[in-house]
């Protein structure tokens, strides 16, 4: 939830570390600050608010000398986000300062303990414990300091600390927070996500839980948690620079938008071959589809929106009983999982944290685990037992738009290729499935090309007190994504019903010029939710409906009507969602909201 950098090398690390720490402020922008180490002495820039604020404070970083540094862009936990809660902190007698992304369960002991010592806190963060600490256990070794300190944590961190008396190295420690190496020339970096780091190197090491790294301009240390050295291979990051950027684009969300066509087909083109569908990089080809009696997806957010609509798709093509379940429910329901369960765990970012603890809850119950994830080396793509990569490219608002129907692309190649290894679809269905797939990313243009009248609907809705969404099925799917979307970056109050049951309740909030948006694509249902939509329409709701070319009898029922192309119906919810992605951005737009970084919200949920 929030974002650490950390530079050595022979520039001036400041600017550098205000440059990166704009790249991480998606992942937490409450407050934020830096450390710069010059002749043995640590200056420290800290202020609540976002990066810019601190830029301004700083000069852009030219008021804090030094070629070595940490920064820290924060999403509060512990203690508001105050100019003094925000990181780094320091040891009292002002020796070493520490970033830190993640939480300390047990710093309330660790806190009295300290106390009693005599340490004096400044902040109410749990992230001073740790600096203290280092302080206590400090013998001279800077390293075996931070290895002892962190020894006493319980929690998650990606930790990154400087010590005045040991000017040339950073150590940067990871345990369940993401957190990399980044490999230059005479320089090194630390950082949450290789986007801070990339405009200077595409070299990267990902440092697993539990290890520590020693950081010089010339050299990079990996130790295990005994202190032991570990030898670590070094990962190319292949996209540039100008993919985490803007583009020309007034905001990161309207350019992942944008992207999808592309993010699509990047996601299908590695595991789509003259009419084969194959998944070498992630060792699935040989993996056995008999054994599998069933399926558990789980996930967060959005990812547990594409989960609910990849279910009707498994249902339907391999005819497997399919249980989609939040994680943060999920690991503590003492789940019914064995070894004949197939558990698909849904990430973005990879990261977060309930995800994991869920999968990690399901596969010492015995799950088989296969992970679709977009961010490479993420925690979730190291633990899976399979991980399919989405390569949707780095995605930095913190709405998910490419990552989301990138997840729904890879949910429907996997449904399709094991439900032929099964018998469950014929050849001939087979292919015609494999085609609408193979034409996904047309189709999504043609919905993106109804960006203009999109965008002038928004005018018509952005004022709506409350806004609901209504589907049924693959529909009802998307209207559950839809409603998130609007809700997160509009602010507007947005709620998805099944179709169907409006009428056991719901339906008495419908009343004059209530704006309901139907989701009608899925052929299937298309009467029967043009039913609910007359219904509403009795009770005086303005109707905005969104369905297939050729759909003409819902002209009749709606007041608006968006067509996307034809789909077929169980592939419908990856074209649907992009009228509602773009309606949520210009109705947030319209009411000047801060769209790529929504009040209360974090990119990266490493948090319980
Ligand atoms: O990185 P993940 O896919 O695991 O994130 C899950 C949710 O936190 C995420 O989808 C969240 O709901 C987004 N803000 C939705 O736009």
């Amino acid at each position: 939830m929030c974002g650490v950098i950390g530079y050595t090398g022979n520039m001036e690390a400041a600017p550098i570390l205000l440059e990166g720490l704009k790249k991480l402020e998606y992942r937490g922008y409450d407050s934020a600050g830096i450390a710069v180490l010059d002749k043995n002495v640590i200056s420290i820039s800290k202020v609540s608010g976002r990066i810019a604020h601190l830029c301004e404070k700083t000069d852009d970083g030219k008021l804090l000398h030094g070629c070595i540094g940490i920064g820290h862009t924060r999403w509060a936990t512990h203690g508001a986000p105050t100019d003094t809660n925000a990181h780094p902190h320091m040891s009292n007698d002002g020796r070493f300062a520490v970033v830190h992304n993640g939480i300390i369960e047990n710093y309330l002991m660790l806190r009295d303990e300290l106390k009693a010592k005599g340490y004096h806190f400044e902040s109410q963060t749990d992230t001073e414990v740790i600096v203290h600490l280092i302080d206590m256990y400090d013998t001279g070794d800077f390293r075996k300091a931070v290895m002892k300190a962190a020894s006493r944590l319980q929690g998650s961190y990606a930790l990154g600390v400087i010590c005045a008396d040991d000017p040339d190295k950073l150590i940067a420690v990871r345990e369940y927070s993401p957190l990399l190496i980044g490999v230059g020339i005479g320089e090194n970096y630390f950082a949450s996500d290789v986007t801070a780091i990339v405009p200077y190197t595409r070299n990267v090491i990902y440092l697993d839980d539990g290890q520590l790294a020693e950081i010089t301009k010339e050299n990079i240390v990996v130790y295990d948690c005994t202190g032991k050295k570990v030898p670590k291979e070094i990962n190319h990051i292949s996209w540039d620079v100008q993919d985490a950027e803007k583009g020309g684009y007034a905001h990161f969300m309207l350019k992942e938008i944008m992207e999808q066509p592309g993010a699509v087909k990047a996601a299908m083109t590695p595991r789509m071959k003259d009419g084969e569908i194959c998944w070498e990089e992630s060792g699935l080809d040989s993996f056995d589809v008999h054994s599998v009696s069933r399926i558990v997806i789980t996930a967060c957010g959005s990812a547990y929106y594409a989960g609910s609509a990849g279910r009707y798709v498994f249902e339907q093509l391999c005819r497997i009983p399919v249980q989609v379940e939040l994680a943060s429910e999920l690991r503590y329901s003492n789940p019914i999982i064995d070894g004949q369960t197939l558990l698909i765990v849904l990430s973005q970012s990879g990261e977060t944290a309930d995800t994991i603890a869920a999968m990690r809850e399901c596969m010492k119950r015995g799950a088989k685990s296969l992970a679709i994830v977009n961010v490479v080396g993420s925690t979730i793509a190291k633990i899976a037992d399979h991980t399919v990569y989405t390569w949707a490219g780095p995605e930095i608002a913190v709405a998910t738009t490419k990552g989301y129907t990138t997840q729904l692309t890879v949910l429907y190649l996997l449904a399709l290729w094991m439900g032929r290894k099964l018998g469950t679809l014929d050849e001939e269905s087979y292919h015609m499935l494999y085609e609408s797939i193979r034409a996904l990313p047309k189709v999504i243009q043609d919905a993106l090309d109804m960006n203009p009248m999109i965008k002038k609907l928004a005018g018509k809705y952005h004022d709506a007190k409350a806004l609901f969404f209504i589907g049924r099925n693959t529909d009802y799917a998307t209207a559950l994504e839809g409603a998130l979307k609007m809700k997160e970056i509009s602010y507007l109050h947005s709620e998805a019903y099944a179709a169907g049951e409006l009428k056991h309740g719901t339906i008495a909030l419908i009343d004059d010029h209530q704006p309901v948006i139907a989701l009608c694509c899925n052929s299937l249902l298309q009467e029967k939710t043009i039913s609910n939509i007359v219904e509403v329409k009795a009770r005086g709701a303005e109707v905005l409906a969104v369905t297939c070319k050729g759909n003409q009898n819902i002209l009749s029922v709606a007041d608006d009507v968006l067509y996307i192309p034809k789909v077929e119906p169980i592939f419908s919810t990856v074209a649907e969602i992009i009228p509602l992605q773009l309606l949520a951005y210009y109705v947030a737009e319209e009411n000047g909201c801060d769209i790529d970084k929504p009040k209360n919200l974090a990119k990266s949920v490493t948090v319980e």
